[in-house]
């Protein structure tokens, strides 16, 4: 393992000024069955994936009691607790009716119990950061935020961040509670994100794009993004996490995977130097196809 690259290559950032890991982490939502439901099919696989995770320097893991849901909490606990200078973000407020169903809950108390069972599953006094899965349009936003600030106020949490969210709710977010990240649907081919990006940067918020290693059709033969891969000799996803990589020093991505092949492939990303022609040759292509 000692010869592969490693997440180290990504730099580091502090998120919340004070808790600095690698900038490429890992995702944990595809440790678990399908339709992020139940039990993973391939279980030692994916006990394999953690295990691999510190041989990589991967310092920053990302999950969620909704994913299982239960399941990708019980089983970072069971294959990396003590977790040493791992970070280990989690989220809450969306229940999991069944198989591919999500349904926001932010009523203060559901979001106090999913606080508390967070800490329980993962054997923590603390967590390093929690994160609002979704706003829930039912609930007055100031009282979602309201508990968040209480979180803090007594240490359940050491930081706090949102997902899914527009500039104006994170400012109003930071009336109420210091955001330290925010976790968006973000890749080379889905940029509705692109002015949270540039707000997050501006305001030193860490930003975690979610799907990052989404490159479409980009990489068909011929294309700007198949030459600039095969001149690398990268894959396409190596090259959209690249891209993804360069675009911000606050950007945090978690690529997710059940699979220590995948894992290894997506951490070699970490070194891949995009050139600045490279880098905006694939904006280019990204914008005029998307
Ligand atoms: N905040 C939110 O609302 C939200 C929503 C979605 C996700 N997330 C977070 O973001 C993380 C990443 O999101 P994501 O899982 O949707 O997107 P992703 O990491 O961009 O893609 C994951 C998918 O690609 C596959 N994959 C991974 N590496 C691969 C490789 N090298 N070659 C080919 N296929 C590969 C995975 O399957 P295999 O398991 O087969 O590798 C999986 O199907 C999640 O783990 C979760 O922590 C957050």
């Amino acid at each position: 393992m000692a010869t592969l690259p490693t997440a180290s290559s990504s730099g580091r950032f502090a998120i919340g000024g004070d808790l600095p890991v690698n900038r490429l982490g890992f995702g944990a939502m595809r440790i678990t069955g399908p339709g992020i439901f139940g039990p993973p099919q391939d279980r030692p696989e994916a006990v394999r994936t953690l295990q691999t995770l510190r041989d990589l320097d991967i310092d920053f893991v990302d999950t969620a009691d909704a994913y299982g849901p239960a399941v990708s909490e019980d089983l970072l606990a069971e294959v990396l607790h003590p977790y040493g200078s791992m970070v280990i973000a989690t989220k809450g407020g969306l229940e999991r009716p069944g198989p591919g169903r999500w349904v926001s809950n932010g009523r203060p108390d559901y979001l106090r119990r999913c606080v508390e069972e967070s800490l329980r599953r993962l054997k923590v006094d603390r967590i390093d950061l929690w994160q609002l899965h979704r706003i829930d349009g039912k609930v007055p936003q100031d009282e979602q935020f309201g508990v968040i600030a209480e979180f803090l106020k007594e240490e359940l949490i050491r930081h706090a961040g949102l997902s899914q969210v527009g500039v104006e709710e994170i400012a109003a977010a930071r009336k109420v509670f210091p955001v330290a990240t925010v976790q968006n649907l973000y890749n080379l081919t889905d940029r509705s994100s692109e002015d949270v990006v540039t707000y997050c940067e501006e305001n030193g918020i860490g930003f975690i794009p979610w799907y990052p290693l989404a490159n479409g059709n980009l990489a068909r033969p011929g294309t700007v993004m198949d030459g600039i891969a095969k001149k690398l000799g990268a894959t396409p996803s190596q090259i959209a996490l690249a891209w993804v990589l360069k675009r911000s020093p606050v950007m945090l991505p978690i690529p997710g995977t059940g699979k220590v092949a995948h894992l290894v492939e997506n951490t070699a990303a970490a070194a891949i130097v995009l050139s600045d022609e490279d880098f905006a040759a694939l904006d280019a292509q990204a914008r005029g196809e998307g």
